[in-house]
């Protein structure tokens, strides 16, 4: 399937971060994320109309972050770290604005996207839903996204292997749907999985890359 209007909306969007990096790993973040979740829901037996839905939500499920830019991704002192983890907490809501004035998603997209970050025990934000008020979709993308971010490389600590992050998962699995779960485990354990690792493999390479290029220096 295709994403290329959805490359090209976060490449318009991505203009204003600071660094070419950020648009490369939220780029990566996406495709692992959009990847996962279509695999998840076919294991859950989705329709093809869903799980096109949940691709493209995958992918964009980020994007009201890149109406943040400035705040989120960018290093200005005058910001206290409280003061940037309240405007992270709006980029879900955001989300919803950006895609409605673009016109061409549908409702189930962009409820997905805007209950990204909500948790089946009602812990997560912006709205604290619970279980199964939580869209189908943005609890699918909840698991990959927090697994799509333990496997991979942050300014303040390296990835995890795939099991460790699977272990951290565990220990918070009220957070998630346990149907969800159970096939994101068996999606992780499946040979369908090699083309996600390819994805986060070629992330951390990109990563090793710059690195060597930082030293250089
Ligand atoms: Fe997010």
């Amino acid at each position: 399937m295709n994403l290329e209007r959805e490359r090209q909306l976060i490449g318009r969007m991505g203009q204003r971060l600071p660094e070419a990096r950020d648009l490369r790993d939220f780029y990566a973040h996406g495709e692992v994320v959009s990847r996962l979740a279509v695999l998840v829901a076919q294991e859950l037996g989705m329709s093809e109309e869903f799980c096109r839905e949940i691709e493209i939500a995958g992918m964009l499920h980020d994007i009201g972050k890149l109406e943040l830019s400035d705040v989120i991704y960018g290093n200005s002192r005058d910001i206290l770290a409280v003061e940037r983890s309240k405007y992270v907490r709006m980029h879900p809501a955001l989300g919803i604005d950006v895609l409605r004035k673009e016109g061409v998603y549908s409702e189930e997209v962009i409820s997905f996207i805007a209950n990204h970050h909500e948790n089946f025990d009602g812990t997560g934000y912006p709205y604290h839903l619970e279980g199964e008020d939580i869209p189908y979709g943005a609890r699918i993308l909840r698991v990959c996204d927090v697994f799509a971010a333990l496997v991979s490389n942050r300014r303040y600590r390296a990835a995890f292997s795939v099991d460790t992050a699977i272990e951290m998962m565990i220990d918070d699995v009220r957070e998630y749907d346990m149907k969800v779960f159970l096939a994101f485990l068996k999606v992780v354990y499946s040979e369908e999985f090699g083309e996600v690792r390819k994805l986060i493999e070629r992330a951390l390479q990109q990563d090793a890359e710059d690195a060597a290029k930082e030293t250089a220096k």
